[in-house]
């Protein structure tokens, strides 16, 4: 199965994306791919993997040879091969030239001065929230990070109040795999239901525009070959559903995954708790630490050698950044979870690289650092209930769906 000859265990490393051992932390299993099989290759999924730093890097610059265009979870690539994909025109998933074209159209709505705009939202969304917890007991994620982050990006989107979590629950199920690979019938109708109320409310918009993205969009031109043109509704739901996705889920994993990694390093959050000037490197490292999007799925345009192997035209490639980040050729003490360490260019590898990084970096990094100072107020002092800690069974991120929190001390808010 490895491509390379295990030097450190006898058995083979085994890497399932849909597996406990994955949820769980998959961090040890990918420090053996590294040593053992940089390039990695399932007989069960039939998938290849790249886990080192320069060669995940690599790849994920080189759009050309690793497209997108096959889908971004493994399912949807190995239903493209069957012909049976119902992939949309969604950024995500476009290579270049309409990528780039995408890109710069959604660049026009989600410009800085937009996420700058959105400061007081997102500062008044994490303070409702916040203030609703008692800091003795709460559940980190169900009773806060799973809250704001959807609340922001579908305000900015333009969905009443009252559906918002409405979508972020179906977004929950669809993205669950706790079956293996394949969707679940419930998955799939989530999808459909959030595509649906999407393609509704684009018609709401249509006729009765309003101050928000989706507005925005309808209005928005776009230039194809020569000819001008406006979005159609199956492109700007796309949008809205990928969007409402991307801007929701990744952002709550990020700090209820912070919330655990502080509680076994509590000296780093008394660091925090001291100087608040080191929220950004903070976030920082818990994004390279044990970042939300753990690998990203690519498929080559043309036959890739590598250790003395070759990745087919075609064979899905999962680009593992989640151990990238960990790779100590690249990290010194990478396991070690040090909110002063040094920088490197490309540190941030877990928002992407090249041409698909992050759209959203900076709303994710004024919402994760707002978070992180909120609670450093509401739980100066804290453990976590370990017993009730659970995981998130997702396709592509990492996070849990549980921390029970207890503050040790209360603050006045
Ligand atoms: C901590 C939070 C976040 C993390 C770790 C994260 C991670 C990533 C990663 C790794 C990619 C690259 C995907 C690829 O190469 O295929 C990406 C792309 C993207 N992200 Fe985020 N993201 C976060 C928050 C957000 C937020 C808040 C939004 C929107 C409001 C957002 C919107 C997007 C979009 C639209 C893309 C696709 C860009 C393109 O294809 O050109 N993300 N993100």
């Amino acid at each position: 199965m490895s491509v390379t000859s295990p030097t450190v265990s006898d058995d083979p490393v085994v890497f399932d994306p849909y597996s406990d051992d994955y949820f769980d932390s998959p961090f040890e299993t990918y420090r053996r791919m590294r040593d053992e099989a940089p390039l990695y290759y399932s007989d069960k999924y039939d998938f290849w993997a790249l886990t080192r730093y320069a060669d995940v890097a690599a790849a994920i610059k080189d759009h050309q040879t690793f497209s997108s265009a096959k889908g971004v979870t493994l399912d949807m690539v190995k239903a493209a091969a069957k012909g049976e994909s119902s992939l949309g025109k969604i950024i995500i998933s476009l290579d270049p030239p309409e990528h780039e074209r995408m890109r710069k159209l959604v660049n026009r709505v989600f410009t800085p001065r937009a996420v700058t705009a959105l400061e007081s939202l997102v500062r008044e969304t994490i303070d409702r929230y916040a203030s609703q917890l008692d800091p003795k007991s709460f559940d980190a994620v169900e009773d806060f990070a799973a809250l704001f982050p959807v609340e922001v990006i579908t305000s900015m989107l333009g969905v009443p109040a009252a559906d918002r979590q409405m979508l972020r629950h179906w977004l929950d199920i669809s993205l669950e795999r706790n079956q293996g690979m394949g969707m679940s019938q419930e998955s799939m109708e989530a999808v459909m239901k959030s595509g649906a109320y999407y393609y509704e409310l684009i018609q709401e918009r249509r006729k009765k525009p309003q101050d928000d993205m989706i507005s925005r969009l309808i209005e928005t031109e776009v230039t194809d070959d020569g000819e001008t043109r406006r979005l159609d509704d199956i492109e700007i739901t796309g949008f809205c559903t990928m969007l409402g996705g991307a801007g929701a889920e990744t952002v709550t994993k990020l700090v209820g995954n912070a919330v655990v990694v502080f509680a076994d390093n509590p000296d780093q959050w008394r660091m925090l708790q001291e100087d608040r000037s080191k929220i950004p490197a903070a976030f920082e490292e818990l994004l390279r630490y044990e970042g939300p999007s753990q690998y990203q799925i690519r498929t080559p345009t043309r036959d890739v050698t590598m250790y003395d192997e070759t990745i087919p035209e075609g064979a899905p490639v999962l680009l593992i950044n989640g151990s990238a980040s960990r790779d100590e050729r690249f990290f010194p003490d990478a396991d070690r979870f040090d909110i002063n360490r040094e920088r490197k260019v490309g540190y941030n590898l877990n928002f992407g690289y090249g041409i698909h990084s992050c759209l959203g970096a900076a709303l994710a990094r004024m919402e994760g650092r707002m978070a992180i100072d909120t609670l450093l107020d509401l739980i100066p002092d804290y453990d976590i209930d370990r017993s009730g800690l659970q995981r998130v069974h997702m396709t592509n991120v990492l996070g849990w769906c549980n921390v029970p929190v207890r503050g040790a001390q209360t603050t006045d808010r």
